[in-house]
């Protein structure tokens, strides 16, 4: 059966180690959204991969495909794999001629919609540009990649977003649109990437019988629909997205990924978030910097609630949590179990400022006792118990089996139960 790997929470839950670690048993690894906001890192044998756009499935030599539903920089597109051709042979890589890019103008609209927010509005955004592009998608504006095979179809359309945008730009003492610089690059581009791009016509062919893995980017409380609005990136992040984003008339089932704390980067509400040295002890010993935007990520206890709701939003079938080993040495641990009393059918978690209204107690926690170093990773039985109670717990609390367990970076640091 197919397979959506989808973020259950603000992003950055750990999917590319998991993406990885699973493709090995797909064919064909999918991204259907989102862009170069997205990051992660894998550590296979030591070796090191960072990837924004190309799924990690590239590592193992699995098919990799941007389906219509990503925005792409050419620029970063570029660099990410000229990266990846000096690691690895051969790469399978295939780009939908459907998809719409990301240029200069977009990372520059992105810098001016912050800068007209006063700091408690600011969306804290990725800076690369995403939500414009996706506005221009929506706009009917976007220069797609298979305009690129014609110079003239470029010309036409940038010299429409130059009128459009140009305006707006130079409002705001930002460099104006470069039609023949824009034009010679895209050319240049499509030089380099035409053999990659699959006509969207073709796509059902190509992949026929192909057991695929679809790559969710970002988390569930990022959608654009269902998350904290305008605390949100501007995507689809959830399951039922990937159809439309890949253009891939499939069934597939979905693992939802969650850490076993939580953490969020950029504004918005987080209603179970630490201010305390606990939180600062959880974001060094996790190392959460953001990938992309090397930015400190904000830290809480995981939250049960929200996390409900995104395995809800997303048909979730079956679970993964990571990064539980992060927490081993605090000597309490603390889940999230209600806001104010509420459970997450009582919450609008889509409207930012119910969600930031949110002050809990302790009674909406539920305590854990420390679980100690983790010696043996052979099995969930051989974990200590008090992290067993923990993810005993959990599982109960969401009603969905939890079987993957993530314990640290490396692919034999994972147990599947
Ligand atoms: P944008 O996607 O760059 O427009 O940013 C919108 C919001 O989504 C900001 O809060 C970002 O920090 C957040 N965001 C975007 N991509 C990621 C990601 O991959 N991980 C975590 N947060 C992200």
């Amino acid at each position: 059966m197919n397979k959506a790997v989808i973020g259950l929470q603000w992003g950055d839950e750990g999917k590319g180690k998991i993406v990885d670690y699973l493709s090995e048993g797909f064919d064909l690894v999918v991204r259907y959204q989102g862009g170069n906001n997205a990051g992660h890192t894998v550590i296979v044998d030591s070796q090191i991969y960072k990837f924004n756009l190309i799924p990690s499935g590239v590592i193992r030599g699995k098919i990799c495909y941007l389906g219509q539903g990503v925005v792409l920089d050419p620029n970063h597109f570029a660099k990410e794999y000229d990266q990846i051709i000096t690691k690895i042979d051969n790469p399978k890589i295939f780009l939908s001629s459907n998809i719409s890019l990301i240029l200069e103008y977009h990372k520059q609209l992105d810098k001016i919609n912050e800068s007209i927010l006063n700091s408690e509005k600011k969306i804290g955004t990725t800076s690369k540009g995403i939500g414009p592009a996706y506005q221009d998608k929506v706009g009917r504006k976007s220069i797609k990649l298979y305009d690129l095979k014609s110079k003239k179809t470029i010309e036409e359309k940038i010299k429409s977003i130059k009128m459009f945008y140009d305006p707006i730009l130079e409002n705001f003492h930002e460099s104006k649109i470069n039609i023949e610089q824009t034009v010679e690059g895209l050319v240049d581009f499509y030089g380099k990437v035409k053999e990659l791009i699959v006509d969207n016509s073709l796509i059902k062919k190509q992949f026929k019988n192909k057991k695929i893995l679809f790559e969710g980017a970002q988390g569930a409380l990022l959608d654009l629909d269902h998350g904290s609005y305008p605390f949100v990136t501007s995507s689809n992040t959830i399951s039922s997205n990937v159809v439309i984003g890949s253009a891939l008339q499939v069934d597939y089932k979905t693992l939802g990924i969650f850490k076993a704390y939580t953490t969020r980067v950029g504004n918005g509400p987080f209603p179970s978030e630490l201010f305390d040295d606990v939180g600062h002890y959880i974001a060094e010993k996790g190392v959460e910097i953001g990938t992309v935007t090397k930015r400190k990520r904000r830290c809480g206890w995981l939250d049960l609630v929200s996390l409900k709701y995104s395995c809800e939003i997303n048909r979730v079938n079956e679970l993964c949590i990571t990064k539980a080993d992060v927490l081993n040495n605090l000597s309490k641990i603390k889940v999230c179990k209600s806001y104010n009393s509420k459970k997450y059918l009582d919450v609008n978690f889509s409207e930012s400022n119910i969600l930031n209204s949110m002050s809990l107690d302790e009674t909406d926690f539920e305590t854990f006792q420390s679980w100690g170093d983790i010696k043996d990773l052979s099995s969930f039985e051989t974990l200590p118990n008090n992290l067993k109670n923990y993810i005993l717990y959990i599982e109960e609390y969401l009603g969905i089996p939890i079987k993957i367990i993530s314990l640290g970076p490396e692919r034999n640091q994972t147990i599947i139960r």
